[in-house]
């Protein structure tokens, strides 16, 4: 693992939008694998900037987001579909019809996963998976557990995942209960990971993650056996590892 730590959540947002820029420029038909929260919005705004001054070209990059809450549709505010196109989509010349996310309200969801799973090979696999982390060490939605699943699927969100994204909502019962989210396998089968943290709070999770054990309790722990995973910290992290 190839951990950068930097001053702050400016840097780690322009760390994070120049990872994600190289891989734009040296493959302009790039398959990235993108992330939601609010860890990766700086980086978001870097690229549009890059995109803006820079001419960071998007036009044939595609995209697959980690996940979707269950039962909202792309139109709601709190979806990650209208998170992506708010914070990026609309912003740079992507094509929408190249951008994906799994469908919340697909009619049959195990289908959907399914189909989702297949359209990732179809394209070719993720050239660069972006990653936030769960204070409780979820990616994407795959939440601390017995076991991991490979596969794209229907999950229930842990307690205390509900209690952390209520701050979205206007109460916590509004937070979906259930998430559609890309399995562990097509994570790690992602030619290279960017992991993004920052903040005390997320300080005890990223001991948990790089301390050499590997535990389905801590879902990112499975990342330290990938060969090409970079993640970057701020110093309030650093400082207490
Ligand atoms: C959500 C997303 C994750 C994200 C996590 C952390 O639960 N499903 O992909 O990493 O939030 O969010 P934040 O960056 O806001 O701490």
């Amino acid at each position: 693992m190839n951990i950068i730590v930097v001053k702050n959540y400016e840097e780690l947002s322009e760390q994070g939008a120049s990872i994600i820029a190289r891989e734009v420029k040296t493959n302009p038909n790039a398959v990235l694998g993108l992330a939601t929260g609010s860890t990766p919005l700086g980086t978001y705004r870097k690229l549009v900037c890059m995109h803006k001054e820079e001419g960071l070209d998007f036009s044939s990059i595609t995209t697959f987001n980690l996940d979707e809450y269950y039962g909202l549709a792309p139109n709601h505010e709190q979806s990650y579909a209208y998170f992506m196109r708010r914070n990026l989509f609309n912003h740079v010349n992507i094509q929408l019809k190249n951008t994906y996310i799994p469908n919340g309200i697909a009619a049959d969801i195990l289908e959907e996963c399914k189909r989702y799973d297949e359209l990732i090979e179809e394209k070719g696999g993720i050239d660069l998976q972006l990653l936030g982390i769960g204070a409780n060490g979820h990616i994407g939605f795959n939440e601390p557990s017995e076991e991991l699943l490979i596969g794209t699927h229907l999950v229930d969100l842990a307690e205390n995942t509900i209690k952390a994204n209520s701050r979205f909502f206007h109460s916590v019962e509004e937070v979906p209960k259930q998430a559609v989210t890309m399995g562990i396998g097509s994570i790690m089968k992602a030619k290279k990971i960017l992991l993004l943290a920052c903040g005390e709070n997320k300080a005890k999770i990223i001991s948990k993650i790089i301390d050499g054990k590997c535990s389905t309790k801590v879902p990112a722990s499975i990342l330290q056996i990938h060969p090409q995973v970079t993640i970057v910290i701020d110093k309030e992290i650093n400082d207490q590892l």
